[in-house]
């Protein structure tokens, strides 16, 4: 890629795929500087930053604590280095550097830079290709979804679906190989209620017509008669002891009611679009517990207490009392046995890198007494670990401040909340919209009521509670799916309105000069960062932030500055901001699992 002046003459050749990651950039270079100011490399950490848009675009800040452990004055520390860097035509030619407060060294690029850099990155495929290099050669398993069978999916479980699809979506982008993974509850103490209610009180039309429901009446029907009667219990449980046995009609009632269970999932699981690439519950690694009592006890790891096998980890306060349980004193597997199998599988069968796991706060101490106890394990057995990662959510609140339920108290179905959402945005988009045809109606109002509910889940950050509301998550303003899937449509329509192709040529643009071209450059550029912190903390809801901002920076430069104009420069640099506007929404809704739309 070539840079040209003001002036359009030749300052240099770049290759701007090395700028891709600018903060990357920018600390290899601030690095070699480093090198040739004869500083302790070893030492020196250019810890590159966003900088605050008055001082500059970036900054290095690695000058002050390098000159702290070498007991330094930091501003000539800094002086070296931006000294060095002004000898590189790398940055000279896109940058200008300056020093600020104990040596803090700002960049600021220049606007040529933002032009290179906004056509080196035309499409999806530049941006994956680019994006892919940060977690290539990654294997990584997540856990999503992950209910229990024989049960309705209620609106809580929305969570576990839409912010593990999100993570999915991300780790993919950034070059992982991504298995997901549903870790169904399809195995235990709740099949032998629902077995001795189905026996007797099974309404088989009802089975037919909603599989699920009647499913779940069953086993509410079974637990409640188990509560109220002891010799009913006792059924129940010899029908538990039947099944764990693997007596032949047990298992094939326990498989049609498994069949059942998944069909009626994957109903809701398409309406999102979330496809798993495997099933494996519980019930999956019921024969392979014996292998972890065995290991566990080889290793001096496991111990019996009280007639149970427990792991303590002494080392840790929280857990010095309450050791992670892993064979109860009856026998029997619990949650923890078929956990830590689950482990080994994925580390043995998938040679995953990464394990993550996503479910609600209250399973904390599970997850974490987990981790120690594979870790001590897996080091202990001289097996590669997979980092694993317990990604947890809190509650959807009602407008009361509790938990939300429906109306009679009941937990509100995922489905109908689904179709409640849809329904709901039909009766926008057609008061917006009258005069357009019935069927796109329907269409969009089923993008947007999908959205809307997956933005409303993952915009708040994930590890706190949230209160849901119809008003605030099919809003057209504010940080929401229907505000955001309008600004994409709109940009839409000016490359409509001005008979324009997204496809158009743009070798006559000019670098930016307005104060809103600038910042909307600048804004576009940010997603590299934003998808590097996104991945880090596997919160989605600072992708959605920085959607948001985008669509407020387009909105800003659109009202201020006419990109229909007649001098072809500055037309074309306009255009390159509207369509990269549109392609960097598209990308980040995509990764959210947020379908566009072209119009609305
Ligand atoms: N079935 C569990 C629940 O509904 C979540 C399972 C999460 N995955 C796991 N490997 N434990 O709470």
């Amino acid at each position: 890629m070539r840079l040209l002046s003001r002036q359009g003459t030749l300052l240099f050749r770049l290759p701007m795929q090395d700028w891709f990651d600018v903060a990357k950039k920018l600390e290899s270079l601030a690095l070699k500087a480093a090198q040739r100011a004869n500083l302790e490399t070893d030492v020196f950490s250019p810890d590159v930053h966003p900088a605050d848009p008055r001082f500059g675009d970036a900054q290095i800040n690695g000058a002050l604590p390098y000159a702290k452990r070498l007991k330094t004055n930091p501003r000539e520390i800094a002086q070296q280095l931006v000294d060095q860097l002004n000898q590189d035509p790398e940055i000279t030619s896109v940058a200008e550097l300056s020093i600020a407060g104990p040596g803090f060294i700002n960049i600021r690029f220049n606007s040529e830079f933002f032009l290179m850099w906004l056509r080196a990155f035309t499409t999806e495929e530049d941006f994956q290709a680019s994006a892919s290099r940060i977690f290539a050669g990654e294997r990584v398993v997540v856990d999503y979804g992950s209910p229990n069978t024989a049960k309705q999916m209620h609106v809580g479980h929305i969570r576990a679906i839409v912010i593990g699809e999100a993570i999915c979506r991300l780790l993919e982008f950034c070059g992982a190989k991504v298995t997901r993974d549903n870790h169904i509850g399809d195995w235990g103490t709740p099949y032998g209620k629902l077995f001795y209610a189905y026996k007797r009180y099974l309404n088989k039309t009802a089975l037919e017509e909603d599989p699920l429901g009647e499913l779940e009446r069953l086993y509410k029907l079974g637990s409640r008669l188990a509560n109220d009667d002891e010799a009913t219990l006792e059924e129940c449980r010899k029908e538990l002891v039947k099944l764990q046995l693997g007596d032949p009609d047990a298992i094939a009632l326990w498989k049609r009611v498994n069949e059942l269970s998944i069909d009626g999932l994957k109903e809701i699981y398409d309406l999102l679009n979330v496809h798993f690439d495997c099933f494996l519950g519980e019930s999956f690694y019921r024969d392979q517990v014996g292998r972890v009592y065995e290991e566990l006890q080889e290793t001096g790891l496991a111990e019996e207490s009280e007639g149970a096998l427990v792991v303590f980890h002494p080392e840790h306060k929280r857990y010095a009392k309450q050791p992670f349980i892993i064979r109860k004193s009856d026998g029997a597997s619990n949650y923890a046995t078929t956990d830590l199998a689950t482990m080994l599988y994925r580390q043995e069968h998938f040679k995953a890198t990464r394990v993550i796991i996503v479910t609600d706060d209250r399973q904390k101490d599970h997850f974490e007494q987990l981790d120690l106890t594979t870790k001590k394990w897996f080091n202990q057995t001289n097996r590669s670990r997979p980092e694993f990662r317990h990604v947890m959510f809190g509650k959807i609140m009602g407008d009361d401040g509790k938990p939300i339920k429906s109306r009679s108290g009941d937990p509100i179905r995922l489905k109908d909340l689904v179709y409640e959402s849809i329904d709901r945005a039909y009766a926008i988009v057609k008061g917006k919209n009258p005069d357009m045809a019935e069927e796109e109606h329907k269409q969009i109002a089923t993008t947007v009521g999908i959205s809307a509910i997956k933005y409303a889940d993952l915009s708040p950050n994930r590890t706190s509670n949230y209160v849901f509301s119809w008003d605030k998550l099919l809003s057209f303003e504010g940080n929401t799916a229907p505000y955001l899937l309008y600004a994409a449509a709109r940009i839409q329509s000016i490359f409509r309105k001005a008979g324009v192709s997204m496809k158009f040529d743009d070798a006559a643009a000019t670098p930016f000069e307005t104060d809103e071209e600038i910042a909307l450059a600048r804004k576009i550029m940010e997603i590299v960062g934003v998808l590097h912190s996104t991945i880090e903390t596997l919160r989605p809801h600072l992708l959605c932030t920085y959607l948001f901002e985008l669509a407020g920076a387009f909105s800003a430069f659109y009202n201020a500055n006419k990109v229909i104009v007649d001098d072809a420069g500055i037309k074309a640099r306009r255009l390159i901001l509207c369509q990269r506007s549109l392609l960097v929404l598209k990308i980040g809704l995509s990764l959210l699992g947020i379908r566009t739309l072209d119009r609305m």
